[in-house]
């Protein structure tokens, strides 16, 4: 019988100006194993961050995206058991739902002998997500880029270069659904938010492919999405000053919040004890995680 397992990336998506577009493949992993077993059972087991609702068939996204890759394939599978071991928080803003369907559709093609490309793989993960960037990255590591060109994905992935980390101020009791965050979004920005997230979005790849931070600092800049989710956080405002006063050359909500991160070169503790520190002031129990950027992206381990 078929057993495969699968290590895939935590992800901080946007990053400031690149709404929908950016992706950051992270030092921090959900792991998948999956067993093809006799019968028509599924089991799933789950340990770590969420792991009551990862376990549960009906909200698995794990399985929903293994059924998807096997339909696509015009492959049966026999039953299914699959453990996870997720060590990536749950609704923070982190990918953690984009991580557990491209760990499924990861490990369900290889049940399948790889029937389908990569490609095909990333599509069908980005629909079930319903958009793309923490997707891209999680698959492929490193930064990304991603959109749509007539209902069609494409991306471009860029190696980071060794040395940089994301420190990342996580809200222990704080959830964020990222449905929730873009339906508190508006329906129009006004044409000069729209220009400057432009000229923010450029300062930020331009950044990371030359390792100039004040670069990267300017492109974490944002109007197109952090003045409204501010609202969901209230105080977010004071989290990004803290950070910068702590030496940040920028600051951003990681994906839809409510985590917010920082990239940098430096010494992290202060930044991050900054950021907590921020966050106890208007009421939120924070931790800080400093991360490596993982430039492999997700892969079979077994
Ligand atoms: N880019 C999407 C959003 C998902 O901000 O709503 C982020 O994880």
């Amino acid at each position: 019988m078929a057993c495969v397992k699968v290590c895939v990336p935590a992800t901080a998506a946007n990053l400031g100006s690149g709404f929908d577009c950016f992706g950051l493949a992270l030092g921090l992993y959900q792991t998948l194993k999956m067993e093809e077993i006799p019968g028509r059972v599924i089991r799933i087991s789950a340990r770590g961050e969420g792991n009551s609702v990862l376990a549960k068939n009906k909200t698995s996204l794990s399985l929903k995206a293994a059924y998807k890759v096997f339909e696509a394939s015009g492959y049966n599978p026999k039953g299914l058991r699959i453990s996870i071991v997720n060590n990536i928080p749950v609704a923070r803003g982190l990918g953690s739902s984009a991580a557990s369907i491209v760990a499924g559709a990861l490990a369900a093609n290889e049940i399948c002998k790889r029937r389908l490309p990569q490609e095909n793989l990333m599509q069908i993960c980005s629909d079930i997500e319903t958009h793309a960037d923490n997707v891209v990255a999680s698959f492929l590591g490193g930064l990304t880029i991603c959109g749509h060109e007539k209902k069609k994905l494409i991306y471009r992935k860029f190696f980071v270069r060794y040395g940089l980390r994301a420190v990342i101020a996580v809200p222990l009791n704080l959830e964020i659904k990222t449905k929730e965050a873009v339906r508190i979004l508006p329906k129009k920005v006004p044409f000069r938010d729209a220009a400057f997230n432009i000229s923010r979005s450029a300062f930020f790849i331009s950044g990371m492919l030359t390792d100039d931070l004040e670069a990267v600092g300017l492109g974490m800049s944002d109007r197109l999405h952090h003045p409204y989710r501010e609202k969901m956080i209230p105080g977010l405002e004071d989290v990004f000053r803290a950070a910068k006063k702590a030496g940040a050359q920028g600051v951003s909500l990681s994906g839809s919040g409510p985590a917010v991160m920082t990239l940098t070169h430096r010494y992290p503790k202060p930044i991050g004890d900054a950021m907590k520190a921020a966050f106890k002031n208007i009421g939120i129990k924070a931790k800080v995680m400093v991360l490596d950027i993982d430039n492999k992206g997700a892969r079979i381990i077994k």
